[in-house]
């Protein structure tokens, strides 16, 4: 394994087998709809591609790229665009697809803009939720995994931009 890994949290198994049970729900909440899918750059890109080709509804695709102010690791709630989106929102059953909430701060920024841009819908799906560290209440619809207060990567997860492109996710070794 790779010397940075301490242990595999979540395996490439457990992840498809649970990508394919919120699929298989997300279609059926939203049967007879077509949804918008808004994906958080990087981290949610894996995820989101994996989760969207096993969705059994049309399904439009655009990313939202976002990144805190400050100096630490830990969020500061101050959220910058920096790439924004390229289609309008509008009238759109838009489902919003992130990595990881933990803080919950970067996620609670960025539902709040989609809501002043008027979707006809909004609901959140994300892979890894960690409770034990949430600073403000924000509502997912769709959780991957709960997991414990463990810094995690792999499956679009990094650290320091690297280790995304591990198929599991794993806690790192500090
Ligand atoms: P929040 O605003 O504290 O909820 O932060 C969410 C963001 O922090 C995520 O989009 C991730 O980029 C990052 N993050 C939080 N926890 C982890 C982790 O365990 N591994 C990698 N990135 C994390
Ligand atoms: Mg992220």
């Amino acid at each position: 394994m790779i010397n940075a890994i301490a242990s595999v949290l979540i395996s490439e198994e457990e992840i498809e087998k649970r990508i394919n049970e919120l699929a298989k729900e997300i279609s059926q909440d939203y049967q007879g709809q077509s949804i918008h899918t808004v994906s958080v750059l990087k981290g949610a890109t894996i995820f989101s591609s994996d989760l969207i080709r096993k969705l059994e509804i049309p399904v439009t695709i655009d990313f939202i790229g976002v990144s805190s102010y400050g100096q630490s690791t830990e969020s500061s709630g101050i959220v910058r665009i920096i790439k924004d989106l390229d289609e309008t929102v509008e009238e759109k059953h838009v489902l919003l697809i992130e990595d990881i909430v933990d803080t919950g701060l970067t996620l609670k920024y960025i539902q709040e803009l989609l809501m002043s841009r008027k979707p006809k819908s909004l609901k959140t799906c994300v892979l890894l939720n960690k409770p034990d560290r949430r600073k403000v209440e924000v509502k997912v619809d769709y959780v991957g995994f709960t997991i414990p207060n463990e810094f995690v990567v792999g499956y679009g997860l990094d650290f320091d931009g690297k280790l995304r492109n591990l198929p599991f996710i794993g806690i790192i070794r500090i």
